[in-house]
């Protein structure tokens, strides 16, 4: 049994999709989300920056603010380190693109499955040899999405200029006749509407929040680390690298009512 709360950081608001997710199916569990909305997007930058960011916002919510375990809820940060914070904090650490794609595989009636995600996931190959690990049968069409991320942290989900976007960037998608689309970046669930409207109905769009959430539920029970019966209702904590009040208004209308308000870190 392990009362501390659950720690889970993002560029910014993306990683409130997996925060929805396991408030909804862990609701005992208290959760600290960290989102760095004054860096992010963190997707155009190279992969060592990445890592660097997530070094230090791992250590901070290790740290400063004793969590048990870290979501990285942010594909981007764990295509960059994941496997360097394993090695280097001693709470476990889980990230996005494995429950992701175990998901995506196990949708697909065809095997002709597509990833969209940021320019640094998809040049990173995390995703590639992912796929090709579960399924080595499935044809695995992977797209970077430039862009999508800044609708998302504007509060903007479908206007028409996101919708000329998506048809441009998501054409290789459709050309390759793919029945199933992982939203590989904790952002695009944002974004379903315009996705789908643009994939047709037939594609089944696949998001890593739920299938992220079951992996850290595992995890608590494997490792008894589940928050005792009768320690008193589940807190859920806010930190923003970022514009406070755009975080405590967006992050409020994305997440919900847990997200009544938000508190500020300045990076030392
Ligand atoms: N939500 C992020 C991801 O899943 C990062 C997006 C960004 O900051 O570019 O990749």
């Amino acid at each position: 049994m392990d009362d501390r709360p659950i720690g889970m950081f993002d560029s910014g608001f993306g990683g409130l999709t997996v925060a929805r997710a396991v408030i909804d199916l862990l609701p005992d569990e208290s959760l600290v989300y960290l989102g760095d909305t004054g860096r992010y997007p963190y997707g155009p930058r190279p992969l060592e920056q990445v890592a660097e960011f997530a070094h230090q916002i791992t250590a901070e919510l290790v740290e400063r603010r004793n969590v048990k375990m870290v979501v990285v809820a942010c594909n981007t940060a764990a295509a960059a380190a994941l496997h360097s914070l394993q090695e280097a904090f001693d709470v476990p650490v889980v990230g996005v693109i494995e429950p992701g794609v175990r998901a995506l595989v196990q949708t697909s009636a065809t095997g002709r499955v597509g990833v969209i995600g940021t320019v640094g996931s998809v040049r990173s190959g995390a995703y590639q040899a992912a796929v090709a690990l579960e399924s080595p049968s499935s044809e695995l069409t992977a797209v970077a999405c430039p862009g999508f991320v800044e609708f998302v942290e504007r509060g903007e989900f479908d206007s028409e200029q996101v919708h000329v976007l998506a048809r441009a960037l998501l054409a290789p998608a459709r050309e390759a006749k793919v029945d199933a689309l992982l939203l590989g970046c904790t952002h695009y669930p944002y974004l379903a509407r315009t996705i789908s409207d643009v994939m047709g109905r037939d594609v089944v769009l696949v998001s890593s929040a739920d299938e992220t959430a079951f992996e850290v539920r595992r995890l608590l029970i494997d490792l008894g680390m589940q928050r005792p019966a009768g320690a008193g209702p589940a807190t859920q904590q806010f930190v923003t690298t970022g514009d406070l009040d755009w975080f405590e208004e967006l992050g409020r209308r994305l997440l919900g009512p847990e997200l009544d308000r938000a508190e500020r870190l300045e990076w030392a």
